[in-house]
């Protein structure tokens, strides 16, 4: 059954500790998670090209994999994550990584102008209505030092104006409104753009399944739950990997476009930004 939007209550229900196993399990190995990691590399590349030993901030580290990348990455002398989850918590800590702590975004546990560079993957759209989103992008322009870069990715409404929203995320975000939050809390924009083109078009095949009737059943259906509350992904069959392959070169194209300073796309499953805190 999919869940809809309760304006009622504070946070999404999709904390467990299965949704943290799931998360833990796909991020290294599912084909949009590494698509995804190659876009974010064509967004940051610029800035880490002169990065030297930056203090980073994760901020909502789920299980720890971003953690990795900025590992690979070698920008920093001091990489911090937190998230909200001691579930979360506990598989970065089985991934190698103690520099994390239990905290919100809402409410830093920092000291102001502390770190270089914050990122934040798809955590916004999880924050409490009606302006967790602000208030945690405060924060980040708080903790942040003065020329600090901030990378957000989150969710887009661009492809899709229906208010229902699948599965507990709270929110979507045009580019427009991303924008008007960073500038409000005083950032200044580096890049803004839709990314994940793709998953649009996945998504808008998925839409041709049959709807759910009025008793809430689906027409087809099994009504099984998803996969995993608000983790709409699953590892595809091994026999399928060759199908995943071509599913995250074709990502990698996509990066490709979006390395050029000053690209942008109009459209894309995700919003993207990288904004700066002004010196
Ligand atoms: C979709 S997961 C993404 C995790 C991680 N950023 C990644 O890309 O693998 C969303 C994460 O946001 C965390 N989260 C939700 N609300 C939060 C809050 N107020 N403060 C910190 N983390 C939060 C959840 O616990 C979860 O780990």
């Amino acid at each position: 059954m999919r869940m809809k939007r309760n304006q009622n209550v504070d946070q999404p229900q999709i904390y467990s500790e299965g949704y943290y196993r799931l998360l833990n399990e796909v991020e290294e190995r599912h084909w949009w998670c590494r698509g995804m990691r190659s876009i974010i590399d064509a967004l940051m590349e610029p800035f880490f090209k002169t990065a030297k030993e930056w203090r980073v901030l994760d901020a909502g580290c789920g299980a720890g994999y971003v953690l990795d990348w900025l590992r690979e990455k070698q920008v920093s002398r001091f990489d911090v994550g937190f998230d909200l989850s001691p579930h979360a918590l506990k598989y970065c800590k089985a991934r190698g990584h103690d520099r994390i702590a239990l905290a919100s975004m809402l409410e830093l546990p920092y000291a102001d102008k502390s770190f270089d560079f914050i990122i934040s993957i798809n955590v916004l759209q999880h924050l409490p209505l009606p302006d967790g989103d602000f208030k945690a992008v405060s924060e980040c322009l708080r903790v942040l030092k003065p020329g600090g870069l901030l990378l957000i990715q989150t969710n887009s409404k661009r492809f899709d104006n229906s208010d229902e929203l699948e599965y507990e995320d709270f929110r979507r975000y045009t580019v427009e409104k991303l924008g008007q939050i960073v500038t409000d809390a005083g950032f200044e924009i580096e890049r803004l753009t839709y990314a994940d083109r793709l998953d649009v078009y996945r998504d808008r095949l998925r839409r041709l399944r049959p709807k759910p009737t009025p008793n809430g059943a689906t027409a087809d259906s099994s009504g099984e739950d998803a996969p995993q509350k608000g983790l709409p992904l699953q590892l595809p069959p091994p026999h399928l990997n060759w199908l995943a392959n071509i599913l995250t070169l074709l990502m990698k194209v996509e990066a490709r476009g979006l390395r050029k300073s000053g690209q942008t796309q109009g459209i894309g499953h995700s919003t993207m930004a990288v904004v700066r805190r002004p010196l």
